[in-house]
């Protein structure tokens, strides 16, 4: 998507400048969290912050587009802690990510832990920052509690700790579906979302907007994992840059594992008809929203 590729450049930037510098110290820290920042990836959640605001018509001047875009970046942080403690041996044991040997491979266990930590902490520490100034104070302390909120018990945490408690067991009926779309919401969805929504506060969208925003973002939350499982199945490691067919090999409770890869892309499809429609809501017409939850849902990695 022409979008992606443009905003991943503000985005690249801002991470340039709110990222511990090449060299600092402790460098045994600072290189594990750069290691896996600047390893590539696909800088969703930040690019999709900064098409919300826009959306939602941010008027900002420059430094404050330029704050904006460092406080998207956090996000691009957090989730990236996410993804090396993700790939831990106690969790989900991956040994590729983003087409690199996974952090902990690389600066070994106890700095990937630490990384993940700090990649957090100078998260929240941008979202508490940014944008500055007194007429901001609300908006960033909002946007801090959002966040927290979005990957805690009840959001990311919350749902990596079901993951793992669901792995290996079996699964069927109605209940393991319902188990699994929270699951998937949680692990995956609510970071998503709440990266939709911040671009909403920040452009300061009255409240009617912001609701359907959140739908918006529940919705491409929960398909963006759902297109994760297909893709863990249907694509190739070099593609992925993450090892292929990991979820079957692990007995992970999957979309495919549940539903059968024809009842996933069924519900991969009317997520995304869903995802559409509050686009819709939130745009008016067909544009920039319903563009990313396409791409989004048949996206090759
Ligand atoms: C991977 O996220 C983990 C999931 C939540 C599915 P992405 O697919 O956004 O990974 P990167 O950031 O592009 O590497
Ligand atoms: C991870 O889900 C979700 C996170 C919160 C990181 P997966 O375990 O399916 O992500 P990948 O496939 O390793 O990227
Ligand atoms: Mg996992
Ligand atoms: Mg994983
Ligand atoms: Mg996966």
């Amino acid at each position: 998507m022409i979008l992606l590729a443009v905003q991943r450049e503000v985005v690249e930037a801002a991470l340039e400048r709110i990222l511990p510098a090449e060299g600092a110290s402790p460098v045994a820290l600072t290189s594990a969290m750069r290691y896996s920042v600047l390893a590539g990836g696909k800088r969703l959640r930040p690019v999709l912050c900064l098409a919300l605001a826009d959306v939602c018509g941010f008027c900002g001047n420059t430094a404050e587009l330029a704050e904006v875009a460092e406080a998207a970046a956090a996000l691009e942080l957090i989730h990236t802690y996410s993804l090396i403690h993700d790939d831990l041996p106690c969790m989900d044991d991956d040994s590729l990510r983003r087409g690199h040997p996974t952090c902990h491979v690389v600066h070994g266990e106890a700095m990937a832990l630490l990384a993940g930590d700090a990649l957090q902490t100078v998260g929240f520490e941008i979202l508490s920052t940014r944008p500055r100034g007194p007429a901001h104070v609300g908006t960033r302390a909002e946007a801090a509690a959002m966040v927290a909120r979005a990957i805690g018990v009840d959001g990311m945490a919350g749902g990596q700790a079901l993951d793992l408690v669901e792995t290996g067991r079996t699964h069927e009926g109605e209940e393991a579906r319902t188990l699994l779309r929270q699951i998937h919401a949680m692990k995956t969805g609510r970071l998503l979302a709440v990266s939709a929504s911040l671009g909403a506060l920040y452009a300061g969208a009255p409240a009617d907007l912001r609701r359907e925003v959140e739908r918006y973002g529940d919705r491409l939350g929960l398909l963006f994992q759902i297109a994760d499982d297909l893709l863990d199945v249907t694509a190739d490691t070099a593609t992925l840059g993450k090892t292929a067919g990991k979820d079957s090999a692990q007995a992970k409770l999957t979309y495919p594992a549940l539903f059968g890869m024809e009842g996933a892309r069924a519900e991969l499809d009317r997520v995304l008809e869903e995802a559409c429609d509050a686009a819709h809501a939130v745009e008016g017409r067909d544009g920039i929203l319903s563009a990313l939850a396409t791409w989004a849902a048949r996206r090759d990695r």
